[in-house]
């Protein structure tokens, strides 16, 4: 019999594919395709993760309510656990969530708080700080992925080991997204404990301060930042969860490449990615074009396009600025 116990058994050893008509020629690049996973991210690996550590450390006990600050599929990771272990979930998001989230999360049973997008973090109406009161309210248990160091090390322990063995080991660069930091600092570490050669490149949109922070050592003035509508990437600090000793160099992408890239992903590879992934795809691609051709690129596609498909369309797009005047991408 070939059973499974429950669908978090379907976690991880996702696919890596070769982009070749993505990318023909030179350096090999190819892509690890997260939205196998069950709740159809990367952010599964560390829904499971955060939860059963808290459970090992006595921090999250049965009948507990589970609240956590979310773009949505890390939400989405804690609701496959919570449904699967019994407790309850609220999810908090900036407005900026798409309604395909929203719907996921409910779908599962999570309840959602939307919090505008347009404050500080540090402004009480914010979604972490938002999820902080919810805390102190509810006596929930807040994993908090940006602080939580059981999400650089679920990449440690599964994402770098998987990208080391399905590469036997010959990739020489690893370029992802940094959102958290803890998909891209989690494996850089295991990649480079293995092979201290393999370069780590990360993916950061313009307006977030991780290339300033890795060619500064600290964080940009406050004018620097800027509001961006790549999703689940970028950041406005420095968390944590990010182990930037492991990343040796910061691309940006602007909103335009990545949202555009994502079409060509999907026309070129049949690959259909968010604009995270789109905006990883194009990076890759730039540092793969600077290699010679013994050079392997690897990178990491967090999510699926179905997630955005309200996005995803010419008429947001053109309101959203995306599109120049009389340019479509769909249909043609
Ligand atoms: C769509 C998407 N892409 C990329 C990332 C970045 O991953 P990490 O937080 O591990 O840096 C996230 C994280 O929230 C995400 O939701």
């Amino acid at each position: 019999m070939d059973l499974r116990e429950n669908i978090l058994e379907t976690l991880g050893n996702t696919p890596l594919v070769k982009l070749r008509r993505f990318h023909p020629a030179g350096a090999l690049l190819a892509g690890k395709i997260e939205y196998f996973n069950p709740g159809a991210s990367v952010k599964d690996r560390i829904g499971i993760a955060m939860i059963e550590a808290a459970e090992r450390e006595g921090r999250l006990r049965p009948g507990m309510t589970i609240v956590e600050p979310t773009s949505g599929n890390t939400g989405l990771g804690l609701a496959i656990a919570a449904v699967l272990k019994g407790y309850k979930l609220i999810c908090t998001a900036s407005s900026k969530i798409s309604r395909e989230k929203v719907a996921l999360l409910e779908a599962h049973g999570a309840e959602v708080v939307i919090c505008p997008v347009d404050v500080d973090a540090e402004d009480p109406r914010s979604y972490y700080k938002v999820a902080e009161r919810i805390r102190d309210e509810q006596g929930a248990f807040l994993p908090y992925q940006y602080y939580n160091q059981a999400n650089p090390e679920t990449h440690y322990r599964t994402t770098g080991p998987e990208i080391w063995a399905q590469t036997d080991g010959r990739l020489t660069h690893w370029v992802a997204g940094i959102g958290t930091g803890g998909t891209i600092s989690g494996a850089a570490k295991y990649l480079k404990e293995k092979n201290p050669e393999i370069r780590v490149v990360g993916v950061d949109p313009e307006g977030s301060v991780y290339r300033y922070y890795s060619e500064h050592g600290r964080l940009p003035p406050a004018e620097e930042l800027r509001f961006y509508l790549i999703d689940g990437i970028g950041q406005s600090y420095m968390p944590p969860s990010c182990w930037p000793e492991y990343i040796d160099e910061v691309i940006t992408v602007d909103d335009k490449t990545a949202y555009r890239t994502v079409y060509e992903l999907a026309r070129t590879e049949a690959i259909f990615t968010g604009s995270s992934g789109g905006a990883a795809g194009w990076a890759a691609r730039e540092v793969a074009r600077r290699l010679p051709a013994d050079g392997f690129v690897v990178t990491l596609f967090p999510d699926s396009g179905e997630r955005y498909l309200s996005k995803l369309n010419d008429e947001w797009m053109r309101e959203k600025g995306l599109l120049a005047d009389g340019e479509r991408f769909s249909g043609d």
